[in-house]
């Protein structure tokens, strides 16, 4: 990839020292890095680290006034390619959410139009409130990248969700950020741009629009999603029993990882929220992994709003209703342990009854008998626009064909077993239609 420019925002956590390392890939990689240390950020990490290793100016204060000479606050976030906030702590996501502008990080975050990526670190309940819930999920609606941060043991000795991502992740989400045109320009809101000139749903590959990340679709400026957001699940949900045992499913997440990479090669911004399966994030998604049906809830109401939400995860209805803290053993008497279960939330009828449910919801229901009688059930069960149903008592789960009939109001569609890539590109044309009829993209 060719040297870009990125402004790296490092929030006020004890993660900021992996900062560091990401300036030395960055680095590595040829980019140029501008570096901006919040003031919490300078008690962890020093600017003179910083300048050392980017061999750039690191800026700090939002009223040096020879640097306003230099270089104004306004043009250092426009010169950038690319925005990265590494750390963002909960508080700058809620400044960011919020649009304050109290500093040089905040002002410069708000006075940007250019690609901005998060990379989230935090203590694991702040990170599972629900005000950085709330946050994440507008600043996502934004059109923000915000990665998911890792899972495992925090400095403070808690466990769970809000670890940095590893840099080298980071530098990876970086790189797929670059290929893709802004969101805020493709919403024709990028420099200069006027409700005429903002990018056409279609750009030819010489056009406004940086497709080089995505792979060919044919014919290959076909973008029929262009300036989308869609929201797929994919894969099974793992429901633990205790640490080593958990109740699961056959979905192999092939069918729903086609579709990801589908939508992606159609134009659209993807957000993929995928249970526990080995398969490889296809290009220009943003994955999210969880293992849990709960986990995979709270992600998909992060994710939102989108223009479609196609859930084709097979979530796991029941879990089981006590999970053991250590290892259930055998005592020796024969005694068979009870196991009670729970019901998990229902996440397509949840989303259809939400406020802020998607123009376009799309349900998959795998049946093994009397499929379409099941799917037409199913779809006015759920409140949902269409059901993808398909019989699987022929064909397991895992295959790599698929045959499926699309139920709605409107009837069956029923279309011949086609290999799972072409049935999520046909799929895509069906929802780009379909789109285009409800929601005309907009030019403002
Ligand atoms: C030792 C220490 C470690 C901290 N680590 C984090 C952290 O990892 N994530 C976070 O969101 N806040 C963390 N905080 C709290 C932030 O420093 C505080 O919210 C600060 O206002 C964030 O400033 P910023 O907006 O410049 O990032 C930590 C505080 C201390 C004292």
């Amino acid at each position: 990839m060719a040297a870009k420019r990125i402004l790296l925002i490092i929030g006020g956590g004890i993660a900021a020292y992996k900062s560091i390392e990401l300036v030395r890939l960055l680095r590595k990689s040829g980019h140029v890095v501008r570096c901006v240390l919040t003031r919490t950020g300078e008690q962890f990490v020093t600017p003179l680290t910083l300048a050392a290793l980017s061999e750039n100016k690191v800026y700090t204060n939002l009223f040096d006034l020879k640097d306003e000479v230099e270089m104004g606050h306004i043009q250092l976030s426009r010169e950038a390619d690319l925005v990265v906030v590494a750390p963002a702590t909960a508080d700058l996501l809620a400044k960011m959410a919020a649009g304050i502008a109290d500093d040089l990080a905040t002002t410069l975050l708000l006075a940007t139009d250019k690609p901005v990526l998060a990379a989230p670190a935090m203590n694991v309940r702040m990170w599972l409130h629900p005000a950085t819930r709330r946050n994440v999920a507008t600043l996502r609606g934004d059109g923000i990248t915000v990665m998911a941060p890792d899972e495992g043991e925090m400095a403070c000795g808690e466990y769970g969700p809000g670890r940095l991502p590893e840099p080298q992740a980071i530098k990876e989400a970086i790189d797929t950020a670059l290929k893709k045109p802004s969101p805020l320009q493709g919403r024709g809101l990028g420099e200069g741009a006027t409700a005429t000139d903002s990018p056409s749903p279609n750009p030819s590959p010489e056009g406004e629009g940086d497709f080089s990340g995505q792979p060919d679709f044919a014919p290959a400026n076909h973008r029929p999603l262009f300036g989308r957001r869609i929201l797929i699940t994919a894969g099974p949900t793992h429901e633990p029993i205790d640490p080593v045992r958990y109740i699961a499913n056959r979905s192999s997440g092939k069918q729903g990882f086609a579709i990801a990479a589908a939508a992606a090669e159609a134009g659209a911004e993807v957000l993929l929220i995928a249970g526990p399966v080995p398969l490889p994030t296809p290009p220009g998604v943003i994955r999210v992994d969880v293992e849990t049906a709960r986990e995979m809830a709270a992600e998909v109401e992060a994710g939102l709003p989108v223009d479609a939400a196609i859930m084709v995860a097979a979530v796991a209805d029941w879990r089981a209703a006590d999970t053991a803290a250590q290892k259930i053993k055998k005592d020796g008497s024969g005694a068979v342990p009870p196991l009670a279960l729970a019901e998990n939330p229902d996440i397509l009828a949840g989303l259809a009854k939400s406020a802020r449910r998607p123009p376009l919801l799309i349900g998959f229901a795998a049946e093994t008998n009397d499929v379409l009688a099941h799917a037409g059930a199913k779809l006015a069960r759920k409140g949902c626009d269409w059901i993808v149903a398909n019989d699987v008592s022929a064909d397991p789960m895992g295959g790599e064909t698929n045959r499926v009939h699309i139920v709605s109001k409107a009837g069956v569609d029923s279309w011949d077993r086609l290999p799972k890539g072409a049935v999520a590109r046909k799929l895509m044309e069906k929802i780009a239609d379909e789109l285009d009829a409800r929601l005309p993209a907009s030019d403002d």
